[in-house]
């Protein structure tokens, strides 16, 4: 069989342990497929490597009234900058996970913050 030596670089950004609890749950599955894995939390990570990656996992939760964690403060200035390309991204793999709850008014918008990139 064929090893898979595929990189995954795992970003979460959590308010009470959710979405690291998710984190580690994708990372142990990806491991056990031959994936090398890195899950940091994303005030760990400098954003402005991530063009260099080759595939990335966001596991993001909204907080407050539609707010991202605390942790991903810093992260949401630097994807909301005038300057940054909408193609910043491209040639990076990568998918957003999003968790939230639907019976807030705004439900999921992290997720949806990031997906716009
Ligand atoms: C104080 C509080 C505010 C929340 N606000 C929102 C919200 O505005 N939109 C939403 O979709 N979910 C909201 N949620 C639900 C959380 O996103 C959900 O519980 C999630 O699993 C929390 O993940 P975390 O533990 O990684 O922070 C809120 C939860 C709490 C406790």
């Amino acid at each position: 069989m064929k090893e898979n030596t595929s990189k995954l670089l795992i970003l979460y950004a959590s308010q009470t342990g959710n979405a690291l609890d998710a984190a580690e749950r994708i990372g142990r599955e990806a491991e056990h497929r031959g994936c090398t894995v890195k899950v940091f939390s994303i005030d760990e990570f400098d954003a402005s490597f991530l063009p260099h990656e080759d595939t990335v996992i966001f596991v993001v939760s909204t907080t407050g009234q539609g707010d991202p964690p605390d942790s991903m403060k810093v992260f949401w200035r630097f994807l909301l900058q005038r300057n940054l390309s909408r193609h910043w991204l491209e040639g990076v793999h990568y998918a957003v996970f999003g968790l939230g709850d639907s019976s807030y008014q705004k439900y999921n918008v992290t997720l949806l913050v990031v997906l716009n990139y």
